[in-house]
């Protein structure tokens, strides 16, 4: 099969900016306990902090991790997490049914993130909570001192404030499994006097309201447009969650779900819109994408998940090599809104539906997921490109008619080069590529990296954690992307 992809200096969608490369940690599973903390592990450093996952993190070069929450942020009480850990308290969890013994909490997570090389995404509780302990954790990691929490934080041990920047305003209100549920009117009325109490305390800081916690909700749209009216002022940000899955086995439809991210994002910025012009207002509200990802395969597993135990194995999808294909689909198509979406956090990070997976106290280990991400955080850097493609298409089940090539081009102005992003979607054929991108002069081809497997269901494991890895395609005058592949094909300019 024969495709053209055409783009050109004078037509930027948006700089990109590189928190869309964020990621999540939940109190959930084994995320933290068992992830990320392990003090028994042969690696755990002075903190009980894994070093050989921080270092497959600081490789995906994460710039924001969203914590606590999740569902989880909608029954903490932050001050469980802080202070001499023998004293702190062990609780039912009740957002995922499991022991939450505190000896992790923001104390050691804003250090962890340190060492990562990250930085902090804060949830707020307003499920259970409201004003004034969103209020006060604010205070407890930003204000510098001579109060009652940032003496407190002092009196733990971190004179420094944290300087968390950027907080969220609870985590998926619309749903009614969440705890503290409530109506748009309710959550919006709540999250706009939290937030601009934060703000009071920390006018530095930057806001994110919830949006749908996926556009299944019965309120899709309605939420957005009510929750908006009473935040706008406020927040920042409006977020957006989506999960995908292939519980039919029909890879050619699931290969397409990123049409139905794309349509996602502009449906909601169109909202945010027609909000700003109601309100007479000046500012766009930028959007967090700050959950998405594939998750569907521990689904049947979780079911057998004994209750209120501590840390057990929840939500850990083995992903396969298709669910890479369609991160990078994903991807991708974050990097086509990049004049909106301005913060995205794949959901989540280590072992809880993530890149990075860990045997408790033993090896860890890239799962597919792991290498798209890592091409898009490495290489998709600098002014997203508007692209035309010519391609044949095919139906894709529910998604209708869908091109066999999802693509981008990036200019990355730095580093003089030009970096084309590729999922072919044919299960059978290759694709030649003929990429036209004018504006920069002369182009010098420096690479093609492709992630390929034959097998589509493929997974890397402990044992064999190299069976889907990226390799690098001899250098040729010809693009061709083989079947079912993801590509990056640099450029210098
Ligand atoms: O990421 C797993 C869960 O998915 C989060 O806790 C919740 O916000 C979403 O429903």
């Amino acid at each position: 099969m024969k495709a053209k992809l055409f783009a050109d200096r004078h037509f930027p969608i948006g700089n990109i900016d590189r928190r869309i490369y964020g990621s999540f940690l939940e109190h959930l599973g084994r995320a933290v306990y068992g992830g990320i903390y392990d003090p028994e592990h042969p690696t755990a450093d002075d903190m009980g902090f894994r070093a050989d996952v921080l270092e497959l993190v600081r490789k995906l070069r994460v710039p924001v991790v969203r914590y606590p929450g999740g569902n989880f942020v909608s029954g903490y009480n932050w001050e469980d997490g802080t202070g001499p850990k023998e004293n702190r308290p062990r609780r039912m969890e009740q957002a995922w049914s499991a022991i939450e013994t505190n000896q992790v909490g923001i104390d050691e997570f804003q250090e962890w993130a340190r060492r990562a090389g990250t930085e902090v995404m804060m949830a707020v509780n307003l499920g259970t909570r409201g004003v004034e302990d969103a209020r006060n954790l604010v205070e407890y990691c930003n204000f510098p001192g001579g109060t009652k929490y940032s003496d407190l934080r002092r009196a733990n041990g971190f004179e420094k404030p944290f300087g968390i920047k950027y907080w969220c305003l609870g985590n998926e209100m619309d749903g009614p499994w969440q705890i503290g549920h409530k109506t748009a009117r309710e959550y919006g009325r709540l999250a706009a006097e939290a937030g601009k109490v934060m703000k009071w305390t920390d006018p530095s800081i930057q806001l994110v309201a919830c949006g749908s916690s996926n556009t299944g909700m019965p309120t899709f749209g309605s939420w957005e447009e009510t929750v908006l009216e009473e935040t706008y002022d406020v927040a920042d940000f409006l977020s957006l969650h989506s999960y995908y899955g292939n519980p039919d086995n029909n890879t050619e439809e699931f290969l397409a779900c990123s049409k139905d991210m794309d349509d996602f994002i502009s449906t909601v910025a169109s909202i945010c819109d027609v909000v700003k012009s109601r309100l007479h207002s000046d500012k766009t509200m930028m959007l967090s994408f700050d959950e998405w990802n594939v998750w569907f395969h521990s689904g049947e597993q979780d079911k057998k998940i004994e209750k209120w135990t501590v840390a057990p194995p929840q939500l850990e999808d083995v992903y396969n090599f298709e669910d890479a294909l369609v991160v990078g689909c994903l991807l991708i198509t974050l990097l086509r809104h990049a004049d909106r979406v301005k913060m995205a956090c794949l959901a989540q990070l280590v072992n809880v539906i993530a890149p990075i997976m860990t045997e408790t106290g033993g090896r860890s280990w890239a799962q597919t997921i792991f290498y798209p991400f890592l091409d898009a955080s490495l290489h998709g850097n600098g002014v997203s490109l508007r692209t035309a493609v010519e391609c044949g298409s095919y139906q894709a089940g529910k998604y209708g008619e869908t091109s066999y090539l999802e693509s981008i081009a990036v200019a990355n102005e730095q580093a003089r080069e030009i970096v084309v992003f590729a999922v072919n979607r044919s299960l059978t054929e290759e694709m030649e590529l003929e990429i036209q991108v004018t504006g920069y002069g002369d182009l010098e081809k420096l690479s093609h990296r492709v992630l390929f497997c034959e097998d589509l269901k493929a997974v890397n494991t402990a044992d064999a954690p190299d069976t889907v890895a990226p390799g690098e395609l001899p250098l040729a005058e010809a693009t061709v992307l083989p079947k079912h592949s993801w590509n990056v094909i640099r450029y210098r300019y």
